[in-house]
C-alpha cells in the first residue's frame, strides 16, 4: 500500500533518513517507534509529501507521490486522513463545524448529507453529545477525538497519526488507542501511527518498525519485536519498562503518603 524505496532525506549537512526501505501493507496498523529526533515525523511527512526525498521513491499503491505535481498530487493526498501534531481545531467553530469543514471545502454534499456524515463520525467517537460545543470547552482527550472525527470524515483509505496520545494522561491515552483500533476494525483503513510510547505501539500495532538515527533497526510483528536481538531495540524496550515501573512506584508512594 505505502512503499518506501531507498528514501534519503538531508537537512543541511545532516542525513536524517538514510536509504530507508519498507512497506506498509493494506489494512494494517503500522507503528513507527523511536527516540526523539530519530526521524519518525520526517518519515510520515514523506507519505503525504509534506517533505520530498533527496533520493528514493515513495509510492502510495501505484501512485508515486514523491514526484507527483499539481492536480495529481492533490488527488493522491485525498487518499489520506491525517492527525498530526499542531493540526489544531479552529477555536471559533463548534465541534460540528470543525468536522464538517473538509466536506464543505472538498465535496458538493447537501446540508442534509453533511449533517448525517458528521454526526455518524461523531457517534463513532462518542462525541455526538458535544457537537455544539467549542474546542476550548473540551478536555484534551475529547479534542483529540474531534480531530480524529475530522480526519476520517472524508472516508480516507489511509490515516496517518503523529503522536496521537502525546500530552494526554495514561487513561485517556489508552482510550485513544482503543478508538484507533476500533476504526481499523469498523472501517478497514490502513493506519500509520508514529509514537514514542511503546505501550501504545504494542497495544495497537499489527507491525512495529523502529527507526534510530535515520535507519530502520527493526520491522516486525509485535510478538517478534519485543524479542528482537537488536541492541538498540532492547535498550528502547528496557528504558520504557524502567520508566513505567518508576512511575508506578512514585504513584504508590503518593498513595501511601
Ligand atoms: N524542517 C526541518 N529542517 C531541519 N531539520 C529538521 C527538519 N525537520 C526535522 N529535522 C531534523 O530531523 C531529525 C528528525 O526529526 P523528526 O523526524 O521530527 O524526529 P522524531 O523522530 O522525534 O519525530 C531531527 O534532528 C530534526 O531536528
Ligand atoms: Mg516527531
Amino acid at each position: 500500500m505505502i512503499t518506501f524505496e531507498k528514501v534519503t532525506k538531508r537537512f543541511g549537512g545532516k542525513t536524517v533518513l538514510n536509504e530507508i526501505s519498507f512497506e506498509v501493507p493494506r489494512g494494517e496498523t503500522f507503528v513507527i517507534v523511536g527516540l526523539s529526533g530519530a526521524g519518525k515525523s520526517v518519515t510520515i511527512k514523506h507519505m503525504v509529501r509534506l517533505l520530498t526525498p533527496d533520493s528514493g521513491i515513495v509510492r502510495i499503491g501505484n501512485d508515486v507521490i514523491s514526484s507527483a505535481r499539481g492536480a495529481e498530487l492533490e488527488r493522491i493526498r485525498g487518499r489520506f486522513g491525517v492527525l498530526f501534531q499542531g493540526a489544531a481545531l479552529l477555536q471559533w467553530l463548534t465541534v460540528f463545524e470543525n468536522v464538517a469543514l473538509p466536506l464543505r471545502e472538498h465535496t458538493k454534499m447537501s446540508e442534509e448529507e453533511v449533517e448525517k456524515t458528521v454526526m455518524e463520525k461523531l457517534r463513532m467517537l462518542n462525541m455526538e453529545d458535544s457537537a455544539e460545543m467549542f474546542p476550548a470547552d473540551l478536555s484534551g482527550g475529547m479534542q483529540k477525538r474531534v480531530g480524529l472525527a475530522r480526519a476520517i470524515v472524508m472516508d480516507p483509505e489511509i490515516i496517518l497519526y503523529d503522536e496521537p496520545t502525546s500530552g494526554l494522561d495514561p487513561v485517556t491515552s489508552r482510550l485513544i488507542d482503543q478508538r484507533i483500533k476500533d476504526l481499523r476494525r469498523e472501517l478497514g483503513m490502513t493506519s500509520v501511527v508514529v509514537t514514542h510510547d511503546l505501550h501504545s505501539a504494542l497495544s495497537i500495532g499489527t507491525h512495529i518498525m523502529m527507526i534510530d538515527d535515520g535507519r530502520i533497526v527493526e520491522n516486525a510483528v509485535p510478538k517478534e519485536f519485543i524479542q528482537s536481538k537488536n541492541k538498540t531495540v532492547q535498550q528502547f524496550l528496557e528504558s520504557q519498562y524502567i520508566t513505567r515501573r518508576g512511575e508506578w512506584e512514585k504513584g504508590m508512594d503518593n498513595h501511601v503518603g
